[in-house]
């Protein structure tokens, strides 16, 4: 099942399979008590209609996936829905961009999040479960540090149609500024080679929602003459707040949540 789980993923993200042992990741969904101590537990819940309602921003402020919808997610996230799903948006996205007269003046800018937009964390969460506190800030920032993250192949199909339509990419992050160079070598291994601006979260905005760090960075690039034809993320705070673009795009994301 590891196995089934680690070539599928490896073929629909097209990472490349390591040779050692270490590098299968666990399965999808790791086990955790039966006695549910987490207490997230909620009676009779769908779990499409949960994700609904994640994806819809009805559903805010959750910590960690309900522990019923565990293996759900796991399944979402590794099988075809995922990838059909970020198909449709990167497919809206392109249409959208596509129906502009863009004056090919440098100025237009497409804003891209990073983490499960431009690159997918999917290999991590694969090794290390979608539910029970699947964020552990030390692990994840290894796994970063490894500079070894794939593109979201629907993303990066889109990247590379709006540079030719003469659209400039400005990459907004929540990934902390010292975390640059890593960020920077894992886009370009990815096939993201060239960017106007890449934007990571600086120490003056530490202790600052997304929806405020995001903005106020947006709001620079507005007053430096940029226009923000596009913006697309896979959270919410990726894409409320002010100068967020004339369109926004959300990517799906139902493995954490970030106000
Ligand atoms: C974006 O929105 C602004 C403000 O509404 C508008 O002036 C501009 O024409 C729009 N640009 C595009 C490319 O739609
Ligand atoms: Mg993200």
């Amino acid at each position: 099942m590891a196995l089934f789980l680690f070539l599928f993923l490896a073929t629909t993200l097209g990472i490349s399979q390591g040779s050692d042992q270490d590098t299968v990741p666990h399965k999808i969904h790791l086990l955790r008590p039966q006695s549910g101590a987490a207490g997230n537990h909620v009676p009779g819940l769908s779990c499409l209609s949960w994700r609904l309602g994640v994806e819809t921003n009805n559903v805010v402020g959750w910590i960690t996936v309900p522990e019923e919808c565990e293996e759900y997610v796991g399944h979402y996230m590794l099988g075809h829905q995922y990838r059909k799903d970020s198909r449709v948006v990167a497919n809206q996205a392109l249409l959208y961009a596509q129906s502009l007269s863009l004056a090919r003046d440098g100025k237009d800018v497409w804003v891209f999040d990073i983490d499960e937009t431009a690159l997918s964390n999917l290999p991590y969460y694969a090794h290390h479960g979608f539910g029970v506190e699947p964020y552990n800030p030390t692990l994840f920032s290894k796994w970063v540090t490894e500079g070894k993250a794939p593109a979201l192949p629907e993303t990066l199909n889109l990247y590379k149609k709006l540079l030719s339509l003469g659209t400039k990419v400005v990459f907004l992050t929540g990934r902390p500024e010292y975390q640059r160079s890593v960020t920077a070598n894992n886009l370009r291994k990815a096939g993201y080679h060239t960017w106007e601006k890449l934007i990571l979260k600086g120490s003056s905005y530490s202790g600052k929602s997304a929806v405020v760090y995001k903005s106020s960075e947006r709001k620079k690039l507005a007053m430096s003459g940029y226009k923000i034809i596009g913006n697309m993320g896979d959270q919410w705070s990726d894409l409320l707040g002010t100068d967020v673009g004339n369109r926004t795009f959300k990517v799906p994301d139902p493995m954490y949540y970030i106000s």
